[in-house]
């Protein structure tokens, strides 16, 4: 389980979150939504300690992480799959090295099982065709795909975590990382693997997520399902949900 209480954030005199305080299940599908620069990704890198608060307690698992060490750190991580904004792959890797580059970090696998788990991985995204290339020969969706496959590689994470997974992509290529999405975060809760998407793109949102966060001016104006989303009388909130009301 995932708890927030009352996190506090800025970067110098700029407040970024605001007593924010929120709980998840790690077979919860959320979408935290806002406009940008409200402080979603930092939202996934408090939950990572990636960043530390001003103030606050973060708990994963009852475990405050605020205060632990960066070794520590390490089994925390390794309970989320994240997937960077942008996708953030290395350039000068191909795809294959892209996906194998945890495995060589984190485990004592053989060349040919790395293989074999690459292929595997990148099978199960529906792109072991590029296995050779390099990424900037792949398309967007392609290369969000090989981030997909390269964040499911060292863990059996708990949940997955996604930073803007479909921005930049045109409608159907969205359409079909939303379905990967939704096929590894398949099953019934409590065993399914969650997902977190932080997103603006409230159209691909409400194609994974059960349960919506709105995040404006630091703090959390908005927490329900989709009905309540779409019956929102919060005027910004309205506004940012307009293409599906
Ligand atoms: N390391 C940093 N130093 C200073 N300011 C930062 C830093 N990281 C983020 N910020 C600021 O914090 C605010 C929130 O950033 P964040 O990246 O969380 O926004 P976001 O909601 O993910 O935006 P977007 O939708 O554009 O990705 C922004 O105003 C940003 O400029
Ligand atoms: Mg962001």
């Amino acid at each position: 389980m995932i708890v927030f209480e009352d996190v506090t954030l800025s970067y110098g005199t700029k407040i970024i979150l605001e007593g924010l305080s929120f709980q998840a299940n790690f077979h919860e599908k959320i979408a935290i939504l806002g406009k940008s620069g409200a402080g979603k990704t930092t939202i996934l890198k408090l939950i990572l300690g990636l960043q530390n608060p001003d103030s606050g307690r973060i708990l994963i698992d009852g475990t405050d992480i605020t205060v632990l060490k960066e070794s520590q750190l390490r089994d925390v991580r390794m309970k989320f799959s994240i997937v960077f904004q942008e996708g953030a792959l290395f350039d000068s890797l191909s795809v294959r090295e892209n996906v194998a580059f945890c495995l060589r970090e984190y485990t004592d696998l053989t060349e040919e099982e790395i293989e074999e788990r690459v292929r595997d991985l990148l099978r199960r995204v529906g792109i072991e065709e590029a296995i050779d290339l390099m990424p900037e020969q792949l398309s967007g969706g392609m290369q969000r795909r090989v981030a997909i496959a390269r964040s499911l590689a060292a863990c059996e994470p708990r949940m997955f975590l996604y930073d803007e997974p479909t921005t930049g992509l045109d409608p159907i290529t969205a359409d079909s990382i939303c379905a990967l999405m939704n096929e590894l975060s398949s099953g019934q809760p409590p065993d399914r693997k969650g997902l977190i998407v932080v997103t603006h793109k409230v159209t691909d949102a409400v194609k994974v997520a059960e349960r919506f966060l709105y995040l404006s001016e630091g703090r959390l104006t908005f927490d329900g399902d989709i009905d309540a989303l779409k019956n929102t009388t919060d005027d910004e909130l309205k506004r940012f949900i307009y293409d599906i009301l």
